[in-house]
């Protein structure tokens, strides 16, 4: 969409940065960095590394001591007077980013603006444990999810009820309450299914803590993790599972045919 005030190149763009390492921003958010002149970055969990390719004259905003007011009083100055800006999120925008409010704010200012989307921590620290969430006969099904904190979380989406599903978890801005998180989980998982505990995924000082349910709760505090972790659980963790349709040679698909 583009509005009728604004030149098409004036877009505000809204670029997930990845979970931490710099080189797990795409492409294209590398690209928007680049040539912006104002850059909105949310500064307590996005790494400033993504900033290096920066111009040396852009301005930079640090939205962690910003109100939304603020965030967008400066995106809407700056988008008036013809400048390119870019909004920096952690991970994905879409996912615990606090975007929609923005992107709502903007639509009714008559600015326009897209998204880019980034790699996930989800996603990031099931590549450090080198896992699979959906694997044949344990699990087809990934919920995201986090535990009520000053959020709250509408009621059938209790953790409990989701561990009903038995389903491959991942579990934000959560770790802080594991002893919660594990009484929740151990409702339907039983005591041996493994867990993992990610913190500052693809970060320089990254750490992951490896147990079962039944022993998590001690060694994420032995290790002190309490903040800026996943919580990754289910079966999907484990050894046992069923070969793909996808690679196996007695079945055809549209792109092979079976051998006999
Ligand atoms: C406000 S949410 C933002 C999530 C982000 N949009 C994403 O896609 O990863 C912050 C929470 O995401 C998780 N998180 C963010 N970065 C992380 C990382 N590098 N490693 C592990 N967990 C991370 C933690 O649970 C943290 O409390």
């Amino acid at each position: 969409m583009t509005y009728k005030n604004q030149k098409p190149s004036n877009k505000i763009f809204f670029i997930g940065a990845g979970p931490g390492d710099p080189e797990l921003i795409t492409i294209k958010g590398k690209n928007r960095i680049e040539e912006a002149d104002v850059i909105v970055y949310a500064g307590s969990l996005v790494n400033p590394k993504v900033l290096q390719w920066a111009k040396k004259d852009s301005q930079i905003f640090n939205s962690a001591t910003m109100d939304l007011d603020e965030i967008i009083e400066v995106m809407e100055k700056a988008v008036k007077k013809g400048k390119k800006v870019v909004r920096v999120h952690t991970g994905d925008p879409s996912i615990y980013g606090a975007i929609r409010e923005q992107m709502d704010r903007l639509e009714e200012l008559e600015i326009d603006f897209e998204v880019i989307p980034g790699v996930s921590s989800f996603l990031a620290s099931a590549a450090l444990l080198k896992k699979e969430f959906t694997l044949p006969d344990v699990s087809q099904t990934i919920i995201c999810t986090r535990l009520e904190g000053r959020t709250p979380v509408p009621e059938g989406e209790a953790l409990e009820a989701l561990a009903s599903h038995k389903a491959s978890m991942a579990i934000f801005l959560s770790v802080h309450m594991i002893d919660k998180v594990v009484e929740k989980l151990m409702q339907h998982y039983n005591g041996d299914t493994p867990i993992a505990v990610v913190q500052r995924a693809t970060w320089e000082d990254q750490r992951i803590v490896q147990g079962t349910l039944k022993d998590i709760a001690s060694k994420v505090k032995k290790a002190n993790i309490t903040k800026t972790a996943q919580i990754l659980v289910g079966d999907f963790l484990g050894n046992s599972y069923s070969l793909s349709k996808l690679y196996d040679k007695t079945f055809s698909h549209q792109y092979r045919r079976a051998k006999k």
